[in-house]
């Protein structure tokens, strides 16, 4: 009996082993197994942002568009692109981003102005804006999370500093200004005109659309205008406005007499440089999307940012305009 006893013991004991010792070892895996606590990870939703683009306004912009919304889809987000190039047709597409309740908007405003209303309707809705190149008049900056892009006074800067140097006794020239309606021609002028010396004179000025065109058709008459006045410089606020002045300028046999200076670096104007149709490129860097893209990411993520990002530019004489152009972006 006893002995018939101690073996269901034994055997009591050896199951009672196996099961712990299963357990033991298997500890990980049988909890993971055993405990229905073990939640199913949350689907992560992919952020959509409401992209309110300018569209096809120049090859800058082209390149500056197309590197933001890469950016953004290779940080995971789904970017809904709206170009337009009126003002109340952007205004449309904000409106609708926040009838969509988009995660974020990103807007390239074509005019300055008339955002108030709009704005305050994303920040009613806890939409964060991010305001990518072009601001807002007035800069209000409640009405925006951050404002990314180069610098326009430090580009103004630039190009007036040049033509101060190149021309120390002083000097006549013209200034190609863009769209008054813009943030960017407003600061490109302004920073301009609070660094040019008293002894150069703009004699005129005119309003362009940022092309060519227009600018060739402007210089033209300017030069005819103004043709016995000497002049020496022509600022250009982009460089297609540039390259429509510097046909203008071959056309009227003036290329060795008039010095030419852009903003924005494409590679167009850097070849140009090279060959001598311009005398000075300010690079107004487009290729921010992945700055864009770490900001957008760390607000959603309820993280704070700068309420401005300034992205860095350089700037261009012939030498170093041929050391960049083998690997130019755009
Ligand atoms: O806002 C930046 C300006 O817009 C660029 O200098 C011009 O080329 C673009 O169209």
């Amino acid at each position: 009996m006893k002995k018939k006893l101690s073996v269901i013991v034994t055997a009591i004991v050896v199951v009672l082993g196996v099961l712990f010792g299963a357990s033991a070892c298997g500890q990980v895996s049988e909890t993971k197994k055993d405990t229905g606590s073990q939640t199913t990870p949350k689907v992560k939703e992919t952020p959509l942002v409401g992209y309110a683009a300018i569209g096809p306004e120049t090859s800058w912009r082209t390149a500056n568009e197309r590197d933001v919304q890469t950016a953004l889809k290779e940080a995971g987000m789904e970017v809904v692109y709206m170009p337009n190039g009126e003002h109340s047709d952007q205004v449309a597409s904000v409106d609708k981003f926040i009838r969509d309740k988009v995660s974020a908007i990103l807007l390239s405003p074509v005019q300055a102005s008339g955002w108030e209303g709009e704005l305050k309707k994303a920040k009613k809705a806890g939409i964060p804006v991010f305001l990518l190149d072009r601001t807002i008049e007035p800069d209000d900056t409640s009405l925006y999370t951050a404002k990314i892009g180069p610098s326009n006074s430090w580009a103004g800067k630039q190009a007036a500093n040049f033509i101060n140097k190149t021309f120390p006794k002083g000097a006549k020239g013209l200034v190609l200004e863009g769209p008054s309606t813009t943030s960017t021609a407003a600061q490109r002028t302004a920073a301009w005109d609070a660094t040019i010396h008293d002894n150069i004179a703009v004699v005129d000025s005119a309003e362009g659309d940022w092309t060519s065109a227009t600018a060739l058709k402007q210089t033209k008459e300017l030069l005819e205008k103004f043709k016995d006045d000497n002049l020496a410089f022509i600022f250009a606020q982009n460089d297609e406005m540039g390259m429509g002045a510097a046909e203008a300028v071959e056309d009227a046999g003036l290329s060795d007499s008039i010095k030419i200076v852009t903003i924005d670096g494409t590679k167009a104007a850097l070849k140009d440089l090279i060959a001598g149709k311009f005398a000075l490129v300010i690079e107004y860097n487009p290729l921010f999307g992945e700055k864009t893209a770490s900001l957008v990411s760390r607000v959603l993520a309820g993280k704070k940012v700068a309420s401005t990002t300034t992205i860095t530019s350089k700037v261009f004489t012939a030498d170093n305009a041929a050391e960049a152009l083998p690997t130019r972006k755009y």
